[in-house]
């Protein structure tokens, strides 16, 4: 009888009983509804695209084997190394880890359900992905990505061909101005084998100045070092021998495949013999679609090949092309672009009195029977306050209903934007005004 026997605590102060409000785990961002707007309006053009080349959607879980990413991001990169969400699953100890990308889990899909059995696939996923990095704009802990990945291909036309399609989203976005394509063959795993020795031989024969990092580096992943921010490693970094000039034969077609294939389409890129990408699986084809608009990180979109992916996770050799597009980027480039409208309904029904708002409730419904999107005003309120509530809705019209109109089966159409004058229509017609008058202009 323990309970009885304890003396009740005293009565805390009424401040410190009021719970404290929580907040959102740092680099973890809640998206508000007026920013939604835009969110849903790429992501509508995104999937179009993709469907437009035939690409289909797979879906894969948020929370993976932690061997997976080990084995197939690689265990001395960054992601692996420092940036995993990784802990115990309770109940038999395994260790689990929140997906800091999507191609690893595509490919164990894959292969668990051998999806390319009888044919290559071409497919996406979309959702968050979760890296432990130092939050910043533009780089967050929860981030959100387009993937894409074609699986069973060997050939540079996927590789071009994925490349094309970010190059028509970012036109039909309206940013290409602002995105540049920058490319690399990274070649095959013996000319990355003999690539390695070279460049730990020149990074030994500068020693003495390497820093702490690169020295971790040099005999884990010497590729790596080729990325260092540190000034003081610039000259040796642009001295070292490049994989590029070391492809063989079939590598080097490989990479003027695509080269063609782009400018046959008019794409512009630059080959960047120093572009290695953060992941390990990588060979032959990296690329990456970069805008100077965002400050340290530009990189929109970025992928590759990745012949040697399926294996290494225990699948029959399948080569393979993908990447991934940051959707909190392309956001930012695009409020930054002010280059996309805002989405706001056709129509705000302004009511007031019970005649008028069961007609309201009608008007409402005959407009989105039209395909129209249109907003019943709730809660009641004065006409200012409603009117003030449509214009804040970003509404092409506002339509109002009062005594007068219910009377008369009609509603009093008030133009908000793009201009016209005010008209009064019977509530049966009010779709077909509404849909004959020209788009608005924002
Ligand atoms: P990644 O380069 O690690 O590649 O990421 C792709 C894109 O995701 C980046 O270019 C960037 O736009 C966005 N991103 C990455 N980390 C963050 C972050 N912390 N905050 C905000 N955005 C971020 C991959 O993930 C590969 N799986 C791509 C791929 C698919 N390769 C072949 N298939």
């Amino acid at each position: 009888m323990t309970r009885a026997t304890v003396a009740p605590a005293p009565e805390a102060p009424a401040a410190a009983r009021a719970p404290r409000a929580l907040q959102a785990v740092r680099g973890m961002n809640d998206v508000l509804p007026d920013e939604a707007g835009l969110w849903e309006q790429v992501e509508d053009a995104v999937r179009g695209v993709f469907r437009q080349y035939g690409y289909r959607n797979l879906r894969v879980p948020l929370v993976e084997p932690t061997a997976l990413f080990v084995r197939g991001i690689g265990e001395y990169t960054d992601v692996v190394e420092k940036e995993m969400y990784t802990f115990e699953d309770r109940l038999n100890g395994d260790s689990l880890t929140l997906r800091p990308e999507a191609t690893a889990g595509i490919v164990r899909a894959a292969i668990e359900h051998n999806l390319t059995y009888e044919r290559p696939q071409r497919v996406w996923t979309a959702g968050p992905m979760f890296r432990h990095e130092r939050p910043q704009k533009g780089r967050y802990r929860q981030f959100h990505q387009f993937d894409v990945e074609a699986l069973g291909f060997a050939g540079p036309d996927v590789d071009a061909e994925q490349m094309l399609m970010l190059a028509r989203l970012w036109k039909a976005l309206g940013v290409a101005e602002g995105i540049t394509l920058s490319i690399n063959s990274i070649g095959d795993a013996p000319e990355r084998v003999a690539h390695r020795a070279r460049l730990i031989e020149h990074f030994e024969r500068h020693a003495a100045i390497l820093d702490d990092d690169a020295k971790r580096r040099l005999h884990t992943n010497p590729l790596r070092i080729l990325d260092s921010k540190n000034p003081a490693l610039q000259e040796m970094v642009a001295a070292a021998p490049r994989l590029l000039d070391l492809l063989g034969a079939s590598s080097r077609a490989h990479f003027d495949g695509v080269q063609r294939l782009l400018s046959d389409h008019g794409v512009a890129f630059r080959i960047e013999a120093r572009l290695v990408r953060g992941l390990d699986y990588y060979n032959r084809t990296v690329f990456e679609f970069v805008t100077d608009r965002l400050g340290a990180q530009g990189t929109v979109a970025g992928g590759g090949r990745y012949d040697g992916l399926f294996e290494q996770l225990g699948g029959k050799p399948t080569p393979a092309c993908g990447f991934a597009l940051g959707v909190e980027r392309l956001i930012l480039l695009l409020q930054e672009s002010g280059s996309v409208a805002r989405a706001a309904p056709l129509a705000y029904i302004v009511h007031s009195g019970d005649a008028a708002s069961a007609l309201a409730g009608r008007a409402a419904e005959s407009l989105r029977d039209a395909g129209h999107a249109a907003v019943l005003n709730a809660g009641g309120g004065s006409f200012k306050s409603q009117m003030k509530r449509a214009d804040v809705s970003g509404a092409r019209f506002a339509v109002l209903i009062g005594d007068d109109e219910a009377a008369a089966g009609t509603a009093t159409v008030k133009p908000l934007r793009g201009g016209g004058e005010q008209f009064t229509v019977p509530v049966a017609e009010l779709a077909t005004a509404l849909s004959a008058s020209p788009p608005s202009p924002i």
